[in-house]
């Protein structure tokens, strides 16, 4: 009896110990949360951010272009990402340019505890010159389309 109950729990503790080394060899990935959940905490950042145009920025969009991977992918929140923007019908909720656009997907962050709030959050995001550049012209499809339809 006492033999078996040992085994019982050498197993359980070899699952265990299985479960843990799986948790540390494969660090967790943030996913997108959309700014609504951001909003709870940064009241503040969420104000300021309803007032810019990246808060529209798929309302730039004709539908049509709503559906073109060519120009969606600077119009919204982490398009080409496990979790992020996949479509309007699919991932409503990651159109326009939103905070994790610029700050990196969220969900560690926000079940971070405080001591780890900053580290979980900062620089992983893109950058301002993923989406604007001075030598490129983003809108150039557009403006010949525009160009095109006027002749
Ligand atoms: C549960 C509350 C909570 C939620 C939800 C939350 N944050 Fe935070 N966030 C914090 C706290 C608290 C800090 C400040 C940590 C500090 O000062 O040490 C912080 C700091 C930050 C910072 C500044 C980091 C720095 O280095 O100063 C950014 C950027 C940020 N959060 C972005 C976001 C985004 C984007 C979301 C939504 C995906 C989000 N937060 C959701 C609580 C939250
Ligand atoms: C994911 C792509 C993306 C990133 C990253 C990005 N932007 Fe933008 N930004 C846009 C788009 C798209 C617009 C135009 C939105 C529209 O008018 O539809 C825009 C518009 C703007 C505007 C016009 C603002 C207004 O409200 O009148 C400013 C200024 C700007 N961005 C600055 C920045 C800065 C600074 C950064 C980095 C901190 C940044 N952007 C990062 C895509 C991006
Ligand atoms: C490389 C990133 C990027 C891509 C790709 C992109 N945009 Fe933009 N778009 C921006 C940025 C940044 C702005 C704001 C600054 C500017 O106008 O240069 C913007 C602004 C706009 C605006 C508002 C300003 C205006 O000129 O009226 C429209 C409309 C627009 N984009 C349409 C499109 C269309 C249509 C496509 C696809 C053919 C597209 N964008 C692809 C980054 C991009
Ligand atoms: C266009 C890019 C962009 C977007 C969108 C954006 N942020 Fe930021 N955010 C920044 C930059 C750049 C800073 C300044 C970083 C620094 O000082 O190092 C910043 C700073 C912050 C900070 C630190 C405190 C402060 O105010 O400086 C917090 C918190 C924050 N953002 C939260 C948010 C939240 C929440 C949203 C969405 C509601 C959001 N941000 C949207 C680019 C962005």
């Amino acid at each position: 009896m006492k033999m078996i109950s040992l085994l019982g729990c050498m197993v359980f503790m070899g699952v265990a110990g299985l479960v843990m080394a799986q948790d540390a060899a494969a660090p967790a990935t943030a996913t997108y949360l959309g700014a609504d959940k951001c909003k709870m905490c940064h009241s503040k950042q969420h104000a300021t951010w309803t007032k810019m145009k990246h808060f529209k920025a798929i309302e730039s969009l004709t539908a049509e272009e709503q559906k073109n991977p060519e120009c969606v992918k600077c119009h919204v929140t982490g398009y080409g990402e496990a979790s992020g923007f996949v479509s309007m019908e699919k991932t409503p909720n990651l159109a326009n340019v939103q905070c994790e656009a610029c700050h990196g997907a969220g969900s560690l962050h926000m079940k971070a505890p405080m001591a780890d709030k900053k580290k979980t959050i900062n620089g992983k995001g893109r950058d301002c010159r993923d989406c604007h550049s001075p030598h490129v012209d983003v809108n150039r499809a557009k403006t010949e389309e525009k160009k095109e339809a006027a002749k």
